[in-house]
Parts: C-alpha cells; sequence; structure tokens
C-alpha cells in the first residue's frame, strides 16, 4: 500500500518527495476515459457501481498518482433533492427547475440522501479493495451546490445567487444550512464505506468578498466538517490563496490552495502544521513538456522538504491537455 498521501496528510511525510494527485485526474484529457464516453452518456458512468470502480482507476494505472480520487459528480446530491440533472455538451450542467425565493426551499425538506447513492457507496467498498493507493471521497460545499440550485447552470455569473444572499441573508443561510445537513448525511456514507480522506469543493467561493466568505462559506464549511465522523478533510475553494487565513481557522486537515498565490507565502501566513495542497496552474499542462518540468519543478523547490505538503493543481486539469505533459509532470515529481 502507498500511503505517502496519508503521511502528508497528517505533516509527517519524511520521504524524499510529496505525493501528486490532480484535481478531475479522472477525465477527458484521458483517452481511455473518452473510450467509455463513447460508449456510455455522463449518467450512466456516474450512477454504474462498476464502471465507477474502473474509471476512478484509470489515471492510476495510467500515471502512478498516489491518491485516487472517487469517479462522481457534486452535482450528483441535486437529483436526490429532486432536481433534474443533465450535461449538455459546450454548456454543462442544467439543473431544473432552479430554485427562485425562499418559498422554494421547502421542496428540499425531508429529503433522502442516502438510498439513491448505493451504488456510490458499494463502489468505495469495491475501490477499497483492488486500489493500491488511498481513496478521497468529496462533496461540494453548501455555497456552491446552493449557487447551482439557485442559477440552475454552470457557466453563469451568480447574479441570482448574489441578489438572493445580499437581500435575504436569513433565508440565504437557511438553505446553506439545510445543505449543510445533506452534505454531513451523504459525506459520512462515503467515509462509512471507506473513503481515506474527503475534499470539499467550494468552486464558486471566489465570487465573494471577505465578509460574506466568512458568512455564507466557510461558515458552512466549518458546519459540514463538525458533522463528519473522523476523516482528514481538505478544503479547497477557487479563492482558497485569498482566504487561506480564514480557511486554516476553520482547522481542517488540508487546504488546497489555487494557483494566484505563492506557497511559500502561504506556508508562513498559516504556519508550519497546516497541510498545503496545490498549486500549479493548470494551463502550463497546456504547454509542453520541458515547461511543465520548469513549472513543476519551481513548485517542487519552493515546498522542499516540507512534511506537510501534496502535490496538485491549482484547479482540475483541463481536457485539452495532453497526455505527453501529464507524464512529464508525474517525472518530475518522482525524480526529485
Ligand atoms: O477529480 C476527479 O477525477 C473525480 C471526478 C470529479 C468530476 N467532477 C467528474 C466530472 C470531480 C471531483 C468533480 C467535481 C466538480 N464537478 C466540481 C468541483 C471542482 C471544480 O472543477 O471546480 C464542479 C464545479 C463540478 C460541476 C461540473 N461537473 C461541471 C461544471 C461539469 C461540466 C464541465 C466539465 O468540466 O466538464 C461537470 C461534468 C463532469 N464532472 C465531467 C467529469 C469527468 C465531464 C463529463 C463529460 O463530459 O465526460
Amino acid at each position: 500500500m502507498n500511503d505517502l498521501f496519508l503521511r502528508a496528510l497528517s505533516g509527517s511525510n519524511n520521504s524524499s518527495r510529496p505525493p501528486v494527485w490532480l484535481m478531475r485526474q479522472a477525465g477527458r484529457y484521458m483517452h481511455e476515459y473518452r473510450a467509455f464516453r463513447q460508449r456510455y452518456d455522463i449518467l450512466t458512468l456516474f450512477h454504474t457501481p462498476e464502471l465507477i470502480v474502473e474509471i476512478t482507476q484509470l489515471p492510476i494505472h495510467a500515471f502512478g498518482f498516489d491518491a485516487a480520487i472517487l469517479f462522481s459528480d457534486i452535482l450528483l446530491i441535486s437529483q436526490a433533492l429532486g432536481f433534474s440533472l443533465r450535461f449538455e455538451e459546450g454548456v454543462g450542467p442544467i439543473l431544473t427547475p432552479p430554485l427562485t425565493s425562499e418559498r422554494d426551499i421547502k421542496r428540499l425538506y425531508s429529503r433522502d440522501v442516502i438510498t439513491p447513492f448505493q451504488h456510490i457507496f458499494k463502489a468505495i467498498r469495491e475501490l477499497k479493495r483492488v486500489l493500491q493507493v488511498p481513496l478521497i471521497g468529496f462533496a461540494g460545499a453548501p455555497f456552491t451546490v446552493a449557487s447551482y440550485l439557485i442559477e440552475g447552470a454552470g457557466k453563469s455569473n451568480l447574479k441570482k445567487t448574489k441578489k438572493w444572499l445580499f437581500e435575504s441573508p436569513d433565508s440565504f443561510i437557511k438553505l446553506l444550512d439545510l445543505l449543510a445537513d445533506y452534505t454531513i448525511e451523504y459525506l459520512n456514507a462515503q467515509i462509512e464505506a471507506g473513503v481515506d480522506a474527503v475534499q470539499l469543493f467550494d468552486s464558486w467561493a471566489d465570487s465573494l468578498p471577505q465578509a460574506q466568505f466568512e458568512a455564507f462559506s466557510a461558515r458552512f464549511m466549518k458546519k459540514v466538517m463538525n458533522g463528519l465522523k473522523k476523516c482528514p478533510v481538505i478544503l479547497f475553494c477557487r479563492g482558497s490563496s485569498l482566504f487561506a487565513d480564514t480557511l486554516a481557522t476553520l482547522s481542517p486537515q488540508a487546504i488546497s490552495i489555487d494557483w494566484h498565490g505563492d506557497l511559500e507565502q502561504i506556508r508562513q501566513r498559516v504556519g508550519e502544521k497546516m497541510v498545503l495542497q496545490g498549486n500549479l496552474d493548470p494551463d502550463v499542462l497546456l504547454t509542453n513538456p520541458s515547461t511543465v518540468i520548469r513549472e513543476t519543478s519551481r513548485i517542487l523547490r519552493s515546498m522542499e522538504g516540507d512534511p506537510a505538503f501534496i502535490f496538485n493543481l491549482g484547479h482540475g486539469i483541463l481536457p485539452e491537455t495532453p497526455r505527453e505533459n501529464v507524464e512529464a509532470l508525474l517525472s518530475c515529481v518522482h525524480r526529485i
């Protein structure tokens, strides 16, 4: 069993290199994944345990990452909350009907977010049997999930969400509170099924000013963390380099840093103990192997010998990423 990731996650990695995995590592940049997509639509992939197990392992076998992330999506929970979810080519996710006002919140009462996902927990149990690396479970953070439920689509500028949040903060908090409860139930079931760590994705947190980030994003990530069974938690948000200090005060096991910030400076700000994950700009992976090696080495040098560092990207890997660049990244991390 390769436990490099868990050692770094506990702040005690004394080996000569950090562990490495990439957000969205099982996805369209891999021809093996695209072959599955030729045969099945995306929701079939997300809902078939045998396929979840196979796709989760694809990048581990192809590149030798030190951790696997469950092949799933942060938006599946919307299906259990009564939304119709589809992913449209070139458009992204579409959720209908979106929440439009406080009155709609009652649509979300008394939902079962466990029974509809038995196939996911089954896949986790099977993955734990076959994987030689730790398995990361995940969920969307309440703020990002709320934004999708309100906007009803992916490529939006969050206008409706922010209008709601500024005009009617109490009802927005009611919504976040409810979503936090469901997220706790859903993640605890992943933990019971065997995941070794969980990551919360607050992808849209960077649209918030500091005060609103604390009131609507951070507070509910903390609520989720407080409700979880014992398991290391990694917090990721777009904006995490800006909000690193606030994230550190929530005391997760690790914070995943976006590509804006400088890891050495963030290390100074949050102290030695906080595990840091990140933060190569995913656009670097669109260049060429020598540029990838140069930029990867720069980050590795800046965090050299840090026992609490996990190499990752600052956000998800892009579908256009050439495979040879991922290979160059891995060989660079493995070489030191
Ligand atoms: O990291 C992994 O390999 C595990 C799987 C994973 C997916 N989505 C699979 C997926 C994870 C961790 C996610 C998280 C996710 N999903 C986030 C948070 C991370 C981030 O990127 O900010 C968000 C915001 C989503 C919502 C989502 N799902 C969008 C906006 C889209 C469409 C745009 C896109 O990136 O394709 C998806 C679809 C999706 N989720 C795909 C995959 C592999 C692509 C599906 C396909 O067309 O084959």
